[in-house]
């Protein structure tokens, strides 16, 4: 059962403590300042894990780590922009700091409609997946479980919906490519494994359900409805977690049905 009220664009939330963390393990989340980086937080805060908060937006990341610490963990929010490989060495360094960083959930992105060169954009959402899991592996490897990247049912299960830019499809199948591939090394030491999201209400898409376009797309998901927040967060846990143990390389839809509809 649920253990809070559902309130407006928040999902119910559920005791995640049966996934078999154990408690003071750290995890990263990268964007963890919002929207359903903030509700993994606060989702593996709720699992005993401490939790380091990487957000461009410093103040997001403090209030992310504000709501952690009140659930009873350790939360250390930083800020810096995951494109900035020194700053992501920096970042290594501090959270290990807090703990053995054993899980990463990799879930800064530009937004779909992001205009810009292709090939730059295309570096940043990908790439920076990369470059984070790569200082991992580098500074934390003897801790490294788990990593979750946040893909997208654009560019993987569909041509790309609602989305007007062509490098976000294009970033998303390149992340759940490096997803696979990452997924073969190592002996499975972490597990990887992607997350594709069809809709799900954030503060970057709350704003647009008013749009013609996406008022089309809910007609076309079997539930009729986008996703909390809190029900991307609980698979993206699950997927990290020590009871997932035998999942390895996997690309988990969470979209109502959109993709098989
Ligand atoms: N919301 C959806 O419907 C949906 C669908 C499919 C995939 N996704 C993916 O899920 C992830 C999160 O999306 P969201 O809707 O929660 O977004 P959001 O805008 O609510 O939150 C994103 C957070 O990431 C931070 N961020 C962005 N770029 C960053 C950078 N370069 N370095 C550090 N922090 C950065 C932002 O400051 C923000 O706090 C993204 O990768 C997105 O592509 C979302």
């Amino acid at each position: 059962m649920p253990d809070s009220a559902p309130l407006p664009f928040h999902g119910p939330v559920y005791d995640m403590r049966a996934l078999g963390f154990a408690a003071g393990e750290v995890v990263v989340i990268t964007g963890g300042g919002s929207g359903i980086g903030r509700a993994t937080a606060l989702a593996a805060a709720r699992s005993g894990l401490a939790v380091a908060i990487w957000d461009v937006t410093g103040d997001a990341a403090d209030e992310t780590a504000r709501q952690a610490r009140a659930l009873g963990v350790a939360a250390l929010p930083l800020t810096l922009d995951v494109a900035d490989g020194a700053a992501v060495i920096t970042a290594w360094e501090a959270s290990r700091a807090l703990g053995h960083c054993r899980y990463l959930v990799n879930n800064a992105g530009p937004a779909s409609g992001t205009s810009g060169e292709f090939a730059s954009l295309l570096a940043h959402a990908a790439g920076s997946m990369e470059r984070v899991t790569t200082g991992w592996l580098e500074r934390c490897g003897e801790d490294a479980a788990s990593v979750v990247c946040l893909a997208s049912i654009a560019g993987n299960f569909q041509g790309g919906g609602t989305t007007l830019q062509p490098f976000y499809p294009a970033a998303k199948a390149a992340i759940a490519g490096y997803v696979r591939w990452l997924a073969t090394r190592h002996g499975g030491r972490p597990r990887a494994n992607a997350i594709a999201p069809g809709l799900a209400l954030t503060p970057r898409t709350i704003p647009l359900l008013e749009h013609p376009l996406v008022a089309e797309t809910m007609t076309r998901i079997p539930m009729g409805r986008a996703a909390f927040a809190e029900e991307v967060a609980s698979a993206i846990l699950f997927l990290l977690s020590p009871a997932a143990s035998y999942i390895n390389g996997a690309l988990l839809p969470v979209d109502g049905g959109w993709s098989i509809a």
